[in-house]
């Protein structure tokens, strides 16, 4: 297994539509493995492939982090897509791509998601509150869209300079 270099916002590469997994193949076996590993050290309770440079629709997600505890509900899917979804959560969401920010963001509270495990099977995951988030987020990178996409302009722009300013004095 091996870290992954995370992309940071403002990267074009954040804003590119990631493609489809044909099979759940060795190689795609090893991303999201690296991409686990990526993701537990960082540490995130998500990280999608365009992330981390790779243009495939594959993320991993472990909410069970969140609190810091030690029970791990580990999610690696390939092709995830929403099928079903209702409600409206607001949740304060951050992102390894957007490092050190939060911003209250609409989804919906829950979603059903169809996907290929890391065993090339398909699953069908019902999610709801954090998951849900979640699956809704690393989703979005597939698709080139980062949580403050769904914020105000203006709110987006002061981040986004922040950031800029940031790498420069890197
Ligand atoms: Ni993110």
């Amino acid at each position: 297994m091996a870290l992954l270099p995370i992309l940071t916002a403002p990267d074009k590469r954040l804003k590119l539509k990631a493609d489809p997994v044909d099979e759940v193949s060795a190689d795609i076996v090893k991303l999201m493995d690296d991409m686990v590993e990526t993701m537990y050290a960082a540490p995130g309770i998500g990280l999608a492939a365009p992330q981390v440079n790779v243009l495939k629709r594959v993320i991993v997600i472990d909410v069970e982090t969140y609190d810091g505890g030690d029970s791990h509900n580990l999610l690696t899917l390939a092709n995830p897509e929403i099928i079903e979804q209702e409600g409206e959560i607001v949740w304060a969401e951050g992102c390894l791509s957007v490092p050190n920010f939060t911003e209250d963001v609409i989804r919906a509270e829950r979603v059903v998601v169809h996907a290929l495990n890391q065993d090339g099977d398909k699953v069908e995951i019902a999610a709801e509150g954090l998951l849900a988030v979640c699956m809704q987020h690393e989703i979005d990178h597939l698709d080139g869209q980062l949580f403050i996409d769904h914020v105000s302009r203006l709110k987006r722009a002061i981040i986004l300079q922040k950031l800029k300013k940031r790498k420069k004095s890197e």
